[in-house]
Parts: structure tokens; C-alpha cells; sequence
């Protein structure tokens, strides 16, 4: 799920109550003010109009993407002129509106998004965003329609995966994606400190031989990994991207029968 920002402010007090500090409550609160001061991260200036558009929506307890990795979507395809999208997982919106932020800062583009709970968030997602032609949602299970707009060839630039994360689906929703990406496309994982979600993330790395974003040119640079690391309390990036380098044709899984013996 992504941790919007009232989840992680939760978090960070947890393990900031961790610290075995003596000096009383003054102390720890002033430790832990200084901590969250040096880690702050500052977010891009041209996704400001999302975060205050966030701000205003928000409802507490619901999957809202945090600045810094909204920030990652936007710089994914509006730096790198990735203006066909997709995401699986709409849920309240947060994500696609970053999504939607990227490709009107390149001029072009469209998002779809993969939902299949009309009662669950969507509605949520639907007051965020609202009708415009530059975005679909379709309001279906996944498992569905990754399969159908692979077979109807259609290709995206960017792909978005927040939906159901069992490792037989992912996989499953892997297989076509990759082949749907477009070379020099990127893919991102939210939720990838999970086990599944990892183990698909090694799968697409050694043996489709997509590679890892360069996080640190990305905004992504070791205060903000220092800050994640110590709210999620494990050294396992909340969130991946990979980039696909060749055509499928050219990768490893094409061209060996027992690559799954090494998985
Ligand atoms: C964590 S929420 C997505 C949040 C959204 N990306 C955001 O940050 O604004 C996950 C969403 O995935 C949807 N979902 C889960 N499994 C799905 C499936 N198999 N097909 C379609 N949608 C699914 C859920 O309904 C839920 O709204």
C-alpha cells in the first residue's frame, strides 16, 4: 500500500520513541525536531500545485502517495518524455495526479488506470482528478485487463504497480507489462520492501535484465534514503524503479528454457 504522509509522521515518532535517550521528554523532543529538520526532504517546485491539491483532500488512514515518491513519478516521465502511461492501483488518486502532473509538463500524453473497486477508493480518486480526456480508468480486476490491452498492442512508457501484490499476480502481470514497455520505459513498484514484490523486482532485473533508476539523480539523494530507512525501520527501498534497456527479444529469459532453477 502507499504510505501517505499521516502514516509516515506516525511512523517516525514510532521509532523516534525507540531511541533510548535519558534527559526526559524535553530532550527526546528536541532530538527528534533536529532529526526530522536535517532529513526533511524538499520537494520538486513543479509538483506543488499537486501537494496542495493533496492537501486539501486528503482523508486520513487512506493510501496517499508521500511528496518524495510522487515526486519520483512526476521526474520519471516528465524528465525523461515518458508521456504514454499506465498504473495499476487508482485507489484515491494521488498517484495518477502525479502521473497526470508529468505528462502536462511534457504537453503530451495520457494516463489509464487499473481499478477494480468502484466502493473502495475510487470515488476518492475520481473527486481528485475528475473527468478529463488526457485520463481512463477502468474499473475492472487486473488480472483482466493487463492481459487485454497486451493483446490489443498497446504500449506504455511508464507503468505504475500498486495493485493486488501476491507473487503468482505480479508475476503473472510482469510477464506482459515488460513486453508492453516500451524500450527505455520505466517501471515502478510501491510496496517494494515486500516479499513478493522484491522477488518480482529480482526476476525483471536478472533475467529481463531491466535495470535500477539512478535514485541520487532522481532527487532520491542519502538523506531521504537515511529517513526512510529509519520510518520503515529496514534498509529495502519502499518504492523501485527499473528501466527496460532491450527489446524482450534480447533478454536472457528469451534464450534460456531453465532460467526459473536460478530464480
Ligand atoms: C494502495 S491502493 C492504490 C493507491 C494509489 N496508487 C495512490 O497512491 O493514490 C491499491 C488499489 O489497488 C486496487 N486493487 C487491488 N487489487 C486489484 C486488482 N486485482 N485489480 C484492480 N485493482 C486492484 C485496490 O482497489 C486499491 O484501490
Amino acid at each position: 500500500m502507499t504510505i501517505g504522509t499521516a502514516v509516515s509522521e506516525a511512523d517516525g515518532r514510532h521509532w523516534a520513541e525507540q531511541l533510548c535517550i535519558d534527559g526526559g521528554p524535553g530532550v527526546k523532543t528536541a532530538i527528534k525536531a533536529l532529526v526530522r529538520r536535517l532529513l526533511a526532504y524538499s520537494p520538486d517546485g513543479r509538483t506543488a500545485p499537486v501537494r496542495e491539491r493533496l492537501a486539501t483532500v486528503s482523508h486520513r488512514g487512506r493510501p496517499y502517495v508521500p511528496d518524495h515518491e510522487g515526486d519520483l513519478i512526476f521526474r520519471l516521465i516528465a524528465d525523461a518524455g515518458r508521456p504514454n502511461c499506465l498504473e495499476i492501483g487508482f485507489g484515491t488518486g494521488s498517484t495518477a495526479a502525479y502521473m497526470l502532473a508529468g505528462i502536462a509538463a511534457l504537453g503530451e500524453g495520457h494516463v489509464t488506470s487499473i481499478d477494480f473497486s468502484a466502493d473502495n477508493f475510487n470515488h476518492l480518486g475520481k473527486a481528485l482528478v475528475g473527468a478529463c480526456e488526457s485520463h481512463t480508468l477502468i474499473e475492472e480486476n487486473s488480472n483482466a485487463v493487463v492481459p487485454r490491452l497486451f493483446g490489443e498492442g498497446r504500449r506504455f512508457d511508464f507503468v505504475f504497480v500498486d495493485g493486488w501484490k501476491t507473487f503468482d499476480h505480479l508475476t503473472m502481470e510482469a510477464y506482459f507489462l515488460a513486453r508492453m514497455l516500451t524500450v527505455g520505459g520505466a517501471i515502478m513498484f510501491d510496496d517494494a520492501f515486500m516479499p513478493s514484490v522484491h522477488r518480482v523486482i529480482s526476476l525483471l532485473k536478472r533475467f529481463y535484465d531491466f535495470k535500477e533508476v539512478g535514485y541520487r539523480d532522481l532527487g532520491q539523494g542519502a538523506r531521504l534514503r537515511l529517513w526512510l530507512a529509519l520510518i520503515f525501520r529496514t534498509s529495502r527501498r519502499p518504492y523501485r524503479a527499473l528501466i527496460k534497456e532491450h527489446d524482450i527479444e534480447r533478454m536472457p529469459v528469451m534464450n534460456d528454457w531453465n532460467f526459473d532453477a536460478r530464480l
